[in-house]
């Protein structure tokens, strides 16, 4: 079952590039154009939306967080992203015109499903990105999305995770299909840069092993992580996985925020993971990363950096570099999160933890 791995989560990090390339197939007809065939919504509702407000938790949020500066970027359309157990318990802005988009793996997150209640309540529609099929939150929603990752058994989401930022970016393509934002060359080629993605995920899972010998040598109690602009959802996510499988204290910062309080934290010695944006990318965001990892290293800061093939800029501060596979800034998520899974894996294994059943948790909270 576990497929040779030693765990479910082991195995289910080297299922992505195959949970993104199913969530991928058959999103097009023979003219290329993207086709969403679940996605029962008609297209001038679409047409007249003029917010998205995306509701769910933990990891699902982060994958929201995620699509965010996609959708924004692509679609022009305003894009908050919420917590389920917070949207609900305010009196949110929702009316006709807002989409809500609900993401969860299991569709059960009764939080989730209670936001996804609420927006109904207030005249919005509801769309759900949902991994397993016959649950709940699908059959209550406007339409469904459903990522193609197969089950996942370990508490902790992984693959679950790349499948719903790939379900999401198709979305954002097919609302700015739909709304004519963008030419349909250009979607052809941003679907061409993302079905590349999986054969580039593959390369980071190759490449494994480092992250996996940094991580069973690590003996700090506390590790950081940060990135800007979507290595910071990925920042965040990486210290997700750290605190709930090797039960260690991990905070995910935007960079940018260094300054207003979390450098009061970096000691010698401190472990603090830095997610490089692409130097091709836009230039400023890539050099404020480097000046951030020099201010962190100025004071001392073990500087575990994940950074794009061939960039030189960062080697004079980084202690370690995991390298990956040059993309697009808005895909690189698809792979700066992967050697985050790997180190939050690795490090709770050699820890004797059990990674599949973390303490405490459940894989689906269905209780508010
Ligand atoms: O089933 P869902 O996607 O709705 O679950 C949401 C969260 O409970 C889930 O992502 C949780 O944060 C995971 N344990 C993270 O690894």
């Amino acid at each position: 079952e576990k497929g040779g791995f030693r765990t479910y989560m082991d195995k289910e990090i080297h299922d992505q590039p195959q949970a993104v390339a199913e969530t991928l197939l058959g999103r097009t007809d023979a003219a290329g154009r993207l086709q969403l065939d679940e996605l029962r919504i008609d297209e001038s509702v679409l047409r007249a939306v003029d917010k998205i407000v995306v509701v769910a938790c933990g990891t699902a949020a982060y994958a929201g967080h995620v699509a965010k500066y996609a959708v924004e970027h692509w679609c022009r359309i305003p894009v908050e992203v919420e917590l389920a157990h917070e949207f609900r318990y305010r009196d949110p802005v929702v009316n006709e015109k807002t989409l809500v988009v609900a993401i969860t793996q299991s569709g059960e997150t009764m939080d989730t499903l209670m936001a996804v209640r609420h927006a109904q309540e207030q005249g919005a529609k509801v769309l759900s990105i949902v991994n397993t099929h016959g649950s709940t939150i699908p059959r209550e929603s406007d339409a469904v999305l459903y990522t193609h990752a197969g089950p996942e058994i370990a508490v902790a989401s992984t693959k679950a995770f790349l499948a719903q930022i790939t379900a999401t970016y198709l979305l954002g393509l097919y609302l700015a299909q739909v709304r004519g934002n963008k030419f349909p060359d250009e979607i052809a080629e941003e679907l061409a840069d993302l079905r590349a993605m999986p054969g580039k995920i593959q390369t980071v899972l190759d490449r494994g092993d480092h992250v996996r010998v940094i991580a069973r040598w690590m003996n700090s109690d506390s590790v950081l992580f940060l990135g800007r602009h979507v290595g910071y959802p990925v920042a965040l996510e990486g210290a997700l996985k750290l605190k709930e499988l090797a039960y260690i204290h991990a905070e995910g910062f935007a960079a940018g925020e260094l300054k207003h309080g979390p450098i009061a934290l970096v000691e010698p010695g401190q472990p603090v993971f830095v997610i490089v944006p692409s130097p091709r990318g836009r230039d400023s965001l890539h050099s404020k990363v480097i000046s951030n990892i020099q201010e962190i290293r100025a004071r001392g800061a073990r500087t575990l950096v994940i950074a794009e093939d061939g960039d030189e800029d960062v080697k004079p501060y980084a202690d370690e570099v995991f390298w990956v596979p040059e993309a697009p800034t808005l895909l690189s998520p698809l792979l700066s999160v992967v050697p985050l899974q790997i180190f939050a894996c690795e490090l709770a294994t050699a820890r004797g933890l059990d990674v599949d059943q973390p303490r405490n948790l459940a894989k689906s909270v269905t209780v508010e």
